[in-house]
């Protein structure tokens, strides 16, 4: 009898239901005893022992089906090993549950934040498999996450609506798009839906250079510019600080995000009007697109193939167009970025657009 818990934690994405679903599939397609019990809300179901058995038809018709059939919730790593409000030891109540259910493997999916968790369950002795989930794509050890192709195609459509708009007014518009601290999403998304200029945390902005971008623009004949500008765009002057300034200079900021930052900086510099967009959560929302349903249910199938073959410890990710296993403790704490060296930056700027550098 194989025993299997799944849960996920973090902010959802799109594909989350369609990789349990190919776990799942996996597993009871296989010729094993399969037992499946789904954690509520993420580590919370875990530490709580909050859980349901599933059955096979809980999969079924859930392959095109948004958010995760399991809730989730966001348990930050750095206080995991703090006890709870009522003293619990979050830890010590996980390995319980685990061991209560007597399960052969637990499958955790998530991005950054879920799995320095995973990974400290394993130290801890508990066999783990993890799927990368998250529209940021910034998990290390894996080109690519579920989600992430979901969100470019929302974050894309929102740009593409903009620019009729944008066109007609003769307007100057920004498209502030998610990504947490890195700048995939914001880029390609940028990229599919014409954005002039594109601004990422890995590349640091000159407000003077920005406003460059969008006068050159004007001179030769365009009404309107777009920008897709990442949610943690950086500045020069502030990527310059030290952690202590930052903080400080944080403290004191009167806008809601790094959008209304620019666009307030290019009003008043340039006396152009200018507009925000935050399409916000509606990245994380809905369907999966055809590619992440196809992708997580590669890799939920090949967590299960991990799971039959009794290997623990790994991720599974994709690397180089293949599906791979990778280690959890070369995944857990490390940072995946954009590299502003890397082609696809090169190209872009080869086709004019602007980051601002
Ligand atoms: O990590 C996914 C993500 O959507 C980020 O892009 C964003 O910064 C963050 O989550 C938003 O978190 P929350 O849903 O907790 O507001």
């Amino acid at each position: 009898m194989i025993r299997i818990g799944l849960l996920t934690s973090g902010g959802d994405c799109q594909a989350l239901n369609a990789a349990m679903r190919g776990v799942a599939k996996g597993l009871l397609n296989s010729k094993e005893d399969v037992e499946l019990y789904g954690f509520l809300d993420g580590y919370k179901g875990l530490i709580y022992g909050n859980y349901k058995m599933l059955q096979f038809s809980d999969f079924s018709g859930i392959l095109t089906k948004g958010g995760t059939i399991l809730g989730s919730s966001r348990c930050p790593f750095k206080t995991m090993r703090d006890p709870d409000e009522n003293g619990l030891d979050k830890v010590e109540a996980m390995k319980h549950n685990y061991h209560k259910l007597n399960l052969t493997c637990l499958v955790i999916l998530g991005g950054n934040g879920t799995h320095k968790t995973a990974n400290l369950l394993r130290e801890e002795g508990l066999n783990i498999v993890t799927l990368p989930k998250t529209i940021d794509n910034d998990l290390w050890g894996t080109d690519m996450t579920f989600g992430f192709q979901s969100a470019v195609d929302i974050a894309t459509q929102c740009i593409d609506q903009i620019h009729t708009t944008a066109a007609s007014h003769g307007r100057v518009f920004i498209v502030e798009v998610m990504g947490h601290k890195v700048g995939f999403l914001t880029l390609n998304a940028g990229m599919a839906g014409g954005a002039d200029i594109i601004l990422i945390p890995e590349i640091p902005y000159d407000i003077d250079k920005v406003i460059d971008a969008i006068k050159k623009r004007t001179e030769r004949g365009s009404r309107f510019t777009i920008l897709a500008v990442a949610e943690g765009a950086i500045s020069k002057e502030a990527a310059k600080m030290s952690k202590k300034e930052y903080k400080k200079y944080m403290e004191d900021y009167k806008y809601p995000s790094v959008s209304y930052e620019i666009a307030d900086q290019i009003l008043k510099k340039t006396g152009m009007e200018v507009r925000v967009t935050v399409p916000g959560h509606t990245q994380r929302g809905g369907s999966p697109d055809p590619y992440d349903r196809v992708f997580a249910s590669r890799l939920g199938a090949e967590a299960a193939r991990l799971i039959l073959e009794g290997k623990y410890g790994y991720m599974v990710g994709y690397v180089n167009r293949e599906i791979v296993r990778v280690p959890l403790e070369d995944v857990a704490g490390k940072l995946k970025m954009v590299d502003p060296d890397s082609s696809i930056v090169r190209e872009a700027k080869m086709l004019g657009i602007s980051f601002g550098d």
